[in-house]
């Protein structure tokens, strides 16, 4: 019967294969060519019975589409191959793409900036290496204070002095240096000190400040958005612990600890048995500051505080080594696939 014949060889396009164009050619002769399988189809399509001939008329031509596309595709495939040069198997799953992962000091910079940025705070930033009056003279310090030493700056130029900035408060500086209060910033950026590198320090790190100026500023507003930040950074159940300490561009200034995370408080191995670990330094700006840089002490009143990038990183993902953040061991970056 015709239509068997036309069912079997249906199953036979839908198979096709062939490896070179030649094979693709003996396929197209054997099935389409004038000799071929179709046509001898068409003569025995002369003895269908006239009430069959619209039905198995139309399976013929459905037959020789399918087999016109196979041979087709077939022989585009091959063309496909030897364009990119060889054999390749174009029905192979992929390799699994290696997706890349955030460094971890970008990530605990983003989520810094994003909480401080839910509480009104706009990004500055400023140059890495700059003068002395932006990292210095302006904060306050005095001219002998150690931190001017080699021991701690380095200088790119000895005089006028132009040093690799080793707080990002010389921003705070440029940005009361051309705005008007009410102000009210974060600066993340990367500092320099010339400390001996070892698992607890590094020659460069990574800092966040912030700075509000506005009129009628207290130490209490201080208070609230850093604990605020402690809750949001390190869970709601986070208290602070403020220190009195001593920055020359603050007064008051503090030192803020939080309640260990680990131990919640009672007492560990990683709190050193206190229940508590430092995060930031802060403080009222001194209105010395203030004038250096053009706002009128008696009128405005501001804080500041500011704290390591690397230290909050060791602190929320436990990382005991500050080397490895510059190694770009990719074992270790790799730990960091998933989070943001
Ligand atoms: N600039 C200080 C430092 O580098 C941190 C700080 C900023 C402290 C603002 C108080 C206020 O250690």
């Amino acid at each position: 019967m015709i239509t068997e014949r036309i069912d079997q060889l249906m199953a036979e396009v839908q198979d096709l294969k062939a490896t070179t164009e030649q094979e693709v050619e003996a396929l197209r002769i054997k099935y389409l060519s004038k000799k071929g399988l179709l046509n001898d189809l068409m003569a025995d399509f002369r003895n269908v019975a006239a009430d069959q001939k619209k039905e198995v008329g139309m399976k013929i031509n459905a037959l020789k589409t399918l087999a016109t596309e196979r041979i087709n595709s077939l022989r585009e495939n091959l063309q496909a191959c030897s364009e990119v040069g060889g054999n390749i198997d174009l029905t192979r799953t992929p390799y699994p793409v290696r997706l890349g992962s955030r460094h971890p000091l970008t990530i605990v910079k983003n989520e810094i900036v994003d909480i401080f940025s839910r509480l009104g705070f706009t990004l500055a930033e400023g140059p890495e290496v700059e003068d002395d009056w932006h990292v210095y003279g302006s904060m306050n310090f005095a001219d002998d204070h150690p931190a001017r030493d080699m021991q701690d700056t380095f200088f790119v130029e000895a005089h006028p002095a132009v040093v690799l900035r080793s707080h990002t408060s010389s921003v705070q500086a440029r940005v009361m240096e051309r705005t008007q209060p009410p102000i009210r910033v974060i600066c993340p950026g990367r500092v320099y000190r010339n400390e001996a590198i070892s698992a607890r320090a590094h020659c460069f790190f990574h800092q966040v400040e912030g700075l509000y100026v506005a009129e009628k500023v207290s130490f209490t507003d201080l208070k609230q958005v850093l604990i605020l930040f402690a809750q949001e950074m390190f869970g709601p159940e986070t208290r602070i612990r403020l220190r009195p300490s001593y920055f020359p561009f603050t007064e008051p200034s503090a030192e803020m600890d939080i309640s260990c995370f680990l131990c919640g408080g009672k007492g560990c191995g990683f709190c050193k048995h206190t229940g508590w670990v430092e995060i930031l330094g802060c403080g009222m700006v001194d209105p010395a500051v203030l004038e250096s840089n053009g706002i009128d002490s008696g009128k405005y009143h501001g804080y500041a505080f500011g704290m390591g990038v690397e230290r909050i990183t060791n602190l929320k993902y436990q990382v005991s080594d500050l080397r490895l953040f510059s190694e770009n061991d990719q074992r270790f970056l790799d730990e960091f696939q998933g989070a943001n």
